[in-house]
């Protein structure tokens, strides 16, 4: 085994994702050419990176990650070939990193591995302000490449305007108009276009829908509950794809997930009519394992986040493991063979360590870019929020 990943105790209620680790430590080594070589990743507290800091290099409190190169020592003892050394990285350090600099903590972790990697395969910043420079090009590709399982390089923004159907039917009028909505968020660069058309009809009506099929030129994404009148018109309008969604009468939004699991067979039979008639399903539910193995079994072909509590979370602590349930419950959908999208409550503040996940193809956006829409214009929301998307 050329990789050991080793976890203190002292971490061990951490939310960390050792499976994603161990794959990128291993990657790594393969994308360096050392795939037969041997090397230990140790993740540790800020109190054990302080002692090995003072003992090894005389420096006061904790760092982030340190090397150690394996090197005969003075007694004579040599080092197998294919031994690398160690690298140490402290997930205390990790963590505030992470907040500081607004990545998830996994993204952090990976770029201190490979920090720490590069000083095993021989590299030093210290050296010279060209080897900096070299060592920190390289950091930079390898990350990249670490990163590339997503199926597209950076994720689709599709905006969902039923907000602006809202507004219309505050006052039971044509006005604002979604359909026009959709084609100026097309216009701005969204890459497509979602309604939830509800049983209730509080906002998108079914003459939005047909005309929307008929003039958004991206993708189209009809939300709906898993209802015969509904299933109806999507099997009669065939949008690009559907995402079934609980529905309640009372409430504001879509609360929680699709519980698939429960509702295995009625879900099933939604998706094999859907797929005779050539519409891909996406399935909404919690970030939770056992629906993503529901969604498998009943032959979804994508599934979308819910990302609700990270959105909502009241607390550094909170958001940081909600967000951590998304990126591993989405590797996992990702690794099952399941298309991964997410959504709900993701605005201009929030939106960007998600944009970030490699596993997700697409964030469906609708009441922060609506909102905003009302001061700066719907084109300026879409593309500020573009601008964030993109640049992950
Ligand atoms: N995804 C789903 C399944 C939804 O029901 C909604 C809300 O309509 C969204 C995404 C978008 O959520 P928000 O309006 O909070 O951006």
């Amino acid at each position: 085994m050329p990789i050991h990943c080793v976890y203190s105790p002292e971490i061990a209620s951490l939310p960390l994702n050792r499976r994603l680790l161990r794959r990128r430590c291993e990657t790594l080594l393969h994308l360096l050419g050392l795939e037969r070589a041997e090397a230990s990743v140790v993740f540790l507290d800020d109190a054990a990176m302080a002692a090995h800091n003072e003992r090894y290099r005389q420096k006061q409190g904790p760092t982030n990650v340190l090397s150690f190169p394996a090197t005969g020592g003075d007694d004579g003892f040599v080092v197998p070939e294919n031994e690398l050394g160690d690298v140490l990285v402290s997930v205390d350090t990790a963590r505030r990193e992470a907040t500081g600099q607004h990545k998830s903590l996994h993204s952090r972790l990976t770029e201190l591995i490979i920090h720490g990697m590069l000083h095993l395969a021989g590299y030093d910043h210290e050296r010279s302000e060209a080897e900096a420079v070299r060592m920190w090009e390289e950091e930079k590709v390898l990350f990249q490449q670490l990163q590339q399982p997503r199926s597209v390089a950076m994720p689709f923004l599709a905006i969902n305007v039923d907000h602006v159907a809202t507004v219309r039917q505050a006052r039971g009028g044509n006005e604002p108009d979604p359909v026009l909505a959709a084609s100026l968020c097309e216009l701005a660069g969204a890459d497509g276009i979602v309604v939830h058309l509800r049983e209730d009809g509080r906002h998108i009506q079914d003459r939005d829908v047909r005309l929307l099929r008929q003039t958004v030129k991206t993708r189209l994404n009809l939300e709906m509950a898993n209802v015969p009148e509904i299933v109806d018109i999507a099997l009669e309008v065939v949008p690009d794809m559907i995402t079934l969604v609980p529905e309640k009468r009372k409430e504001l939004t879509t609360e929680g997930g699709l519980d698939v699991l429960a509702n295995a067979k009625k879900v099933g039979k939604t998706i094999a009519k859907m797929r005779k008639a050539g519409i891909p399903v996406s399935l909404f539910i919690d970030p939770d394992a056992t629906q993503i193995q529901a969604a498998l079994d009943a032959g979804a072909t994508y599934v979308e986040l819910h990302t609700g509590r990270y959105c909502e979370a009241r607390s550094m602590e909170e958001q940081e493991r909600e967000f951590n349930l998304i990126e591993q419950t989405a590797e996992l959908a990702y690794e099952s063979g399941l298309r991964v999208n997410a959504g709900h409550g993701l605005d201009y503040r929030n939106v960007h360590p998600v944009a970030a996940l490699p596993f997700i193809d697409e964030l469906s956006i609708g009441h922060a870019v609506i909102s905003r829409a009302v001061l700066v214009g719907l084109e300026n929301a879409v593309r500020e929020m573009l601008a964030i998307v993109r640049t992950v």
